[in-house]
């Protein structure tokens, strides 16, 4: 998409709403990959990741959170008080929370792939077959181990059920044409027969075992759990038109038999294992207590682009005892899971209640898995609020795992003091 969005908060009675508005023509509904599978590729050179959703978060209030900060309410408007559970969302509600907390993976109009190759929401095969359980379980549960953040409060996360409603129903908002039932039909298929078409047609997006592939898994606990057998199936009969993801049985009978789709669908569900239980478990932030070796010198850290340090460098400083503050910007769940030893976890939409406790003469970097779509946004944050020394790990969670660095598993490590 390389048109210009601009946006407008609205305000009204103390409530702001965020209206995305067109600079230059912008098609609303579903466009598909404008640049074509290749630049589908090199999601960073479509938007840049940290500057790929121009709206600031700590701008924007929460629903949660009370309300416009510094907007007096309006008696005569009748103000609606966004506190209140049983108050009416604010029209336009669940577009806010789809720009704050999606599009900058997914797309203002799910048009898919900004960053991390999030998949495309508005997609018309994916909105057809996928249900409203599907779409709201995604948002609740994420995809654990892949960028899909862990979004519901039953998990830690910031969405209330109610939020996560309004979500949904504003991404269904994109369908076009009618739901399709696919979720009864039957499929009888051979996982063993299927594996050498599966190596040779689909590994190299999808990964050897459904996983660690350049595109989306299809193994993942959360996907299977949710995911019917016929919503499968569609997908790979149908394909997702305008992405990567070509059909593999279309009206003229190819490239694969009705045989080999089903026998695929068989070998994808084998991978299915049960799914966790929600996340719940006592995690307190302390900024005061975040810096690591606080007696110690500050780190020389050299930033490319201004805001990407390389991992090898804050391991050395760490190694060498300088103070530095490792900032783990996704969901708590996310953190609780997997975090570099000694982190403190600020979710990147919860940084601005914390920022007045954090130091300003020690450097943060700040990290995500992504390896830096949301740890960019805590950069954001942190920069709008004027803070000098701050960097974003260049290589992501992942890599500084794969390295056999320290990472931990709350509760067993405390943040170190
Ligand atoms: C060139 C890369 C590529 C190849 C090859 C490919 N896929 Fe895909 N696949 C994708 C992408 C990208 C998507 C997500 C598209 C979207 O909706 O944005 C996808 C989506 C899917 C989905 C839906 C997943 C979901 O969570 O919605 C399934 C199932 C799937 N592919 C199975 C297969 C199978 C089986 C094969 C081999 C026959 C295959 N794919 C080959 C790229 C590929
Ligand atoms: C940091 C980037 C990121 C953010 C933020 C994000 N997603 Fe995702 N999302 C992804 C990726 C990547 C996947 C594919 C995961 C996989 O590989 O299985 C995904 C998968 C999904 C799926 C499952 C699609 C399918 O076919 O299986 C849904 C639904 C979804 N996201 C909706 C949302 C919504 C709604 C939000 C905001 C509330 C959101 N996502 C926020 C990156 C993101």
């Amino acid at each position: 998409m390389n048109a210009r969005l601009m946006y407008r908060i609205l305000c009204l009675g103390g409530i702001c709403v965020l209206a995305a508005c067109e600079a230059d023509p912008v098609t609303p509904a579903f466009s598909g990959l404008d640049a074509g599978p290749d630049a589908a590729r090199q999601p960073d050179a479509v938007l840049p990741a940290g500057d790929a959703t121009p709206v600031d978060a700590a701008v924007i209030p929460r629903l949660d959170g009370g309300g416009a900060p510094d907007a007096e309410p309006d008696p005569d408007l009748g103000a609606v008080d966004a506190a209140a559970p049983d108050a009416e969302p604010p029209p336009g509600e669940g577009e806010r929370l789809y720009i704050e907390f999606c599009a900058f993976c997914h797309g203002v109009y799910g048009e898919g792939y900004v960053s991390d190759n999030a998949n495309a929401l508005a997609n018309p095969a994916f909105l057809a077959t996928a249900t409203d359980d599907f779409l709201r379980k995604a948002i609740v549960h994420g995809r654990p181990g892949t960028p899909m953040p862990i979004l519901g409060a039953i998990n830690e996360g910031p969405l209330s059920d109610a939020q996560v409603d309004l979500i949904v129903d504003h991404v269904r908002g994109w369908q076009v044409g009618e739901p399709l039932d696919v979720h009864g039909e039957v499929i009888e298929g051979d996982p063993a027969r299927a594996e050498a078409v599966y190596a040779e047609r689909c590994a190299d997006c999808h990964g050897a075992q459904g996983e660690g592939g350049e595109y989306m898994t299809v193994a993942n606990p959360w996907f299977l759990e949710t995911a019917s057998d016929g919503f499968i199936a569609h997908a790979i009969r149908h394909g997702r038109a305008d992405t990567p993801m070509e059909p593999w049985l279309d009206a003229s009978g190819g490239p694969l038999t009705a045989q080999q789709v089903n026998d695929l669908v068989a070998l994808i569900r084998s991978w299915q294992v049960p799914v966790d239980g929600p996340m719940n478990m006592e995690y307190v932030p302390d900024p005061e207590n975040a810096v690591l070796n606080p007696g110690g010198a500050d780190p020389a850290f050299t930033r490319r682009e201004g805001r990407f340090v390389p991992a090898a460098e804050i391991k050395q400083a760490l190694d060498d005892g300088q103070r530095v503050i490792l900032l783990d910007a996704r969901t708590r769940a996310e953190f609780l899971q997997l975090h570099i030893t000694g982190a403190i976890s600020l979710p990147h939409f919860d940084l601005p209640d914390y920022i007045d406790r954090l130091p300003r003469d020690v450097w943060i970097i700040a990290y995500c898995g992504c390896p830096h779509a949301v740890s960019g946004r805590a950069f954001d944050v942190l920069e709008a609020a004027g803070f000098e020394r701050i960097g974003v790990l260049d290589e992501g969670l992942w890599h500084w795992r794969d390295q056999g660095w320290p990472t931990s598993v709350w509760p067993e490590d405390a943040p170190a003091p």
